[in-house]
């Protein structure tokens, strides 16, 4: 049955995430190359158990400080990736972003930044979010530079913090605002 779409961009849709999806989250998240960006080298390796329970806990539960999607390819409808916003906090009016293309072979088409400018639309102008911030490993160039080019903010860092390849790196925390966003970007 064809997924329901939150948001449609050029090549792109959020949708709902599936229960089956969790198969591909296992994959993705036991590739070297992608959780490097994600800190969870340190988990490795991950099952499809521990997925399933991440998603029933996440996603089935509903939690009502978090919101994550599904990143569909419009062209075949295949599952690329997870996106979402959490600790979506109700007073502050804030919220943290988190996006994996856990597809290697999809990165490098301009993806990313689609994906950015659709769930930054949804959490600015549809959650009415304020601020949204990020954190980025400072060895994670491929995505510093995406954040950089879209036109968040670099706030600050957290020195050596993360450990990864046999050294501490530091963390960064990039932000966006909701009238900086939609004074680039627009509601289409
Ligand atoms: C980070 C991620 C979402 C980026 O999405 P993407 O669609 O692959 O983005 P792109 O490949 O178009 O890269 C964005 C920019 O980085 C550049 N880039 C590509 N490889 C690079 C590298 N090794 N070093 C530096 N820059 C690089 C691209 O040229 C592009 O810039 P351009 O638009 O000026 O050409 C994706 O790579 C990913 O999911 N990675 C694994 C999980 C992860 O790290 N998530 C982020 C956690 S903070």
């Amino acid at each position: 049955m064809p997924r329901p779409i939150t948001r449609k961009g050029k090549k792109i849709a959020l949708v709902p995430p599936a229960k089956e999806d969790t198969i591909l989250y296992t994959q993705w998240l036991n590739d070297s190359e992608v959780n490097r960006g994600l800190n969870l080298h340190t988990e490795m390796p991950l099952t499809v158990d521990q997925e399933e329970k991440w998603y029933e806990e996440n996603i089935t539960k509903n939690p009502s400080d978090k919101t994550i999607f599904a990143v569909m390819l419009l062209k075949n409808k295949k599952i690329i990736g997870n996106v979402g916003l959490e600790s979506i906090h109700p007073i502050h009016q804030s919220a943290e972003l988190g996006i994996v293309i856990g597809e290697k072979k999809q990165w490098g088409k301009g993806y990313g930044e689609e994906i950015l400018r659709l769930i930054l639309d949804y959490g600015f102008n549809t959650l009415n979010r304020k601020s949204i911030f990020l954190r980025c490993f400072e060895y994670n160039d491929r995505a510093l530079k995406l954040y950089k080019k879209f036109g968040f903010k670099m706030q600050g860092k957290l020195r050596k913090n993360s450990y990864y390849d046999g050294k501490l790196h530091d963390t960064y925390y990039l932000d966006m605002l909701k009238n900086e966003f939609n004074k680039r970007y627009k509601r289409t």
